[in-house]
């Protein structure tokens, strides 16, 4: 069995003695994965991000980080961690390199090491040619993978996220995907992301935890948790729509059908798995000597799955706009 790198039990936060940001979570991590925190805007994400990477304290509950305790053992978690933080936070006025090298001496990184490590993260992330120039001279994306680069200088086992991608556009997001696959993949870095874009954790996660008002609502991987939602939906449009009848006797006995409605020449069947049913249905068609115009099949996206735990939709709570508009006044208050 794989083994656990991070372990979560009870955890929660409290702010002012009422606000529950975070409330009794529970979740495991495993070597090698890249587990996801989807949620809306003020779900809790960084928070528990915050509390792993021991920036906050506990209300109650506890966690463990490659085997270490987050409360007792501090120092020791923190070299085995990278995080990058939600708010943008380089040097603009300092290059690429020095924003490393700044970063390095603070973690006291002896200057061979430093480096050679700078040489190493640089390439991980594509920016060679551009570490030497001002960071300001930089785009979203490029910036976003420098402080990747930044978050790796140390060799940390387990690497945490706090939303890679926002507000950058869909070309950059692509970018930060493949180095976050490839971190993943080649460099045995465990990840542990936050984001509220659906695209994303379904994209990259083996699993996700779908987090809400500070509880985890489901918790699996992205397939499992949209066949939770009862299924797909295959639609079936016959040649001739005349012959629909012919159809619904044989489908009616099939125990993987959970629904059959023909509407308006279309037969929709509700099955689980959907893309593997389609070869089955066309059969049962040709055997029926019934004609297919077309096949269609609906799957569910993890924003039905969202509003199936919830009862709202991710997109309604914040708007690509809104949350760029976040950052965007986070960065200029940290500038002034
Ligand atoms: N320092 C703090 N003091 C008081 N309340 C806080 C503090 N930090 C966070 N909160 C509250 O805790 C809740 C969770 O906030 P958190 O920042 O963890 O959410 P999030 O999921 O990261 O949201 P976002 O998508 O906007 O980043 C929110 O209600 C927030 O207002
Ligand atoms: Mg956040």
């Amino acid at each position: 069995m794989a083994k656990n790198v991070i372990e979560v039990r009870n955890l929660t936060k409290v702010f002012d003695k009422t606000i529950k940001a975070v409330d009794h979570i529970n979740f495991e991590v495993e070597q090698g994965e890249i587990f996801g925190f989807l949620g809306p805007n003020g779900a809790g994400k960084t928070t528990t991000i915050s509390m792993l990477a021991t920036i906050l304290k506990p209300t109650e509950g506890n966690a463990t980080i490659c085997g270490h305790d987050i409360i007792k053992e501090p120092d020791t978690v923190r070299r085995c961690i990278g995080i990058v933080f939600q708010d943008p936070s380089l040097d603009d006025r300092l290059t690429g390199r020095e924003n490393l090298d700044f970063h390095a001496r603070l973690y006291r990184i002896q200057r061979d090491l430093r480096k050679k490590r700078i040489t190493e993260v640089l390439e991980l992330v594509n920016l060679t040619e551009q570490a030497d120039r001002l960071v300001e001279t930089y785009s979203g994306g490029m910036k976003r993978r420098l402080e990747i680069a930044r978050g790796l200088m140390h060799y940390p086992h387990v690497l945490f996220l706090d939303e890679p991608t926002i507000g950058l556009d869909p070309q950059s997001r692509r970018a930060i995907w493949s180095h976050i696959e490839r971190l993943n993949k080649e460099e045995d870095i465990t990840i542990m992301l936050s984001t509220h874009y659906m695209e994303e954790a379904d994209h990259l996660c083996a699993r996700i935890a779908i987090i809400d008002h500070g509880q985890i609502v489901a918790c699996n991987n992205p397939m499992a948790l949209k066949d939770e939602l009862g299924g797909d939906i295959i639609l079936l449009r016959p040649v001739n729509g005349t012959l629909m009848e012919h159809l619904l006797g044989p489908f009616q006995g099939l125990e993987w059908i959970r629904k059959i409605s023909p509407t308006d020449g279309i037969f929709n069947l509700v099955v689980d798995q959907g893309e593997k049913r389609i070869p089955q249905v066309l059969a049962i068609a040709k055997n029926a000597g019934v004609e297919i115009a077309s096949v269609g099949l609906n799957k569910p996206t993890l924003d039905d799955v969202f509003l199936h735990f919830t009862g709202r939709r991710i997109r309604e709570e914040r708007g690509d706009r809104a949350s760029m508009f976040k950052t965007m006044m986070r960065a200029r208050n940290r500038r002034r």
